[in-house]
């Protein structure tokens, strides 16, 4: 039995109590929905990865209420410091290499010498680590290799009766998962880029950042990093410049592909051309169309600028079989 709560005071203080039992609630972030545990509790953390079905251990996010919460954790260099100061609350990961002291469990970090931090700016994420005093271990809250939950419908539809409760708090509005930036050396990383972008960072690194990791399920700074993470049942044909016969339409922008008026189902990400509002509807818009039966979504060709980037970064990852 999953139980459903609200985000009323009441609730919340019941979803808090759950996770320091040891138990899995999911949650709304800014980005979106996690199945959080208890990160200090090695047990509550296995459930995580049992729940989702994941083929291994990869290492956690540790969500925590602030930046003192987080330095308990992690060590914080003067890169790190300074985009946490300029960025969180908010949809950015850093990892540190982790405090000697700190409480989180070896199997949350998947045994490495760093830890994942990040503050959610979600009020009704902020109010429950506050409840939970703790850190608690999130990723998304969806079975491995499904595409992220942006409601709470959809954690229920992929993982109803794999967890104890979930608090629906609505829509996520960034829709994206966090931007992940490895802070363990001079040289600052890239690890997925997200809805806070390189050249944000770069603003407030007044240096650039370096990309290596990125696209590259191999990389040794990102461990977790499968290639097909984000896939959809549905084939997926990126930059298509026509709807081939039978095909469903990702469109994007005001200008209607040759083919769209024939398309077996079409979902526009942002008529207006919108990047902020194209990946708040990513993940919905793909469950959509996956929801249709089409065998093939013909994606239209979207800009690789500022929160593109984080789009097209995750359909690349859609495509791939
Ligand atoms: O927006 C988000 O980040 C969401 C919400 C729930 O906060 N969480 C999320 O978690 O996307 P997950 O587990 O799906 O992705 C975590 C990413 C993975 O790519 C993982 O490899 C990376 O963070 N990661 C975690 N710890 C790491 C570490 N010590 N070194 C390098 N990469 C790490
Ligand atoms: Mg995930």
């Amino acid at each position: 039995m999953t139980l459903q709560l609200t985000t009323a005071p009441g609730d919340l203080a019941r979803a808090a109590g759950l996770l320091r039992a040891g138990r899995l609630v999911a949650f709304p972030t800014e980005t979106v929905y996690g199945l959080g545990a208890d990160a200090t509790d090695p047990v509550a953390v296995a459930s995580i990865y049992a729940a989702k079905g994941r083929p291994g251990f990869n290492p956690l996010i540790a969500h925590v209420a602030g930046l003192e919460a987080a330095r308990r954790e992690g060590c914080f260099g003067s890169a790190a410091q300074r985009l946490a100061e300029a960025f969180w609350p908010g949809p950015l990961t850093l990892v540190v290499p982790v405090e000697a002291s700190g409480s989180v469990c070896e199997l949350a970090r998947a045994g490495l010498a760093s830890i994942a931090l990040r503050v959610p700016s979600h009020p009704v994420a902020l109010a429950l680590l506050q409840a939970a005093a703790r850190p608690v271990a999130a990723p998304s809250a969806n079975r491995s290799g499904h595409v992220s939950p942006t409601t709470a419908q959809h954690v229920l539809d992929d993982l109803a009766g794999r967890l104890d409760a979930v608090v629906d708090g609505g829509d996520t509005p960034v829709g994206v998962e966090s931007t992940v930036v490895a802070c363990l050396e001079e040289q600052v990383h890239l690890l997925r880029p997200g809805s806070i972008t390189v050249e944000d960072l770069e603003r407030v690194l007044g240096a650039p950042l370096s990309r290596t990791g990125v696209g590259d399920a191999d990389a040794p700074l990102s461990p977790g990093r499968l290639a097909a993470h984000y896939a959809p049942n549905a084939f997926v044909r990126l930059n298509a410049e026509r709807v081939l016969p039978g095909e469903a339409l990702l469109a994007f922008g005001p200008l209607a592909l040759p083919g769209a008026e024939t398309a077996a189902a079409q979902v526009n990400l942002s008529p207006a051309g919108d990047l902020t509002q194209a990946a708040a509807m990513l993940y919905r818009a793909l469950r959509l169309l996956d929801a249709t039966g089409a065998r093939m979504i013909a994606v239209a060709p979207i800009p690789e600028a500022g929160l593109g980037a984080a789009i097209n970064d995750r359909l690349r990852r859609a495509a791939v079989r």
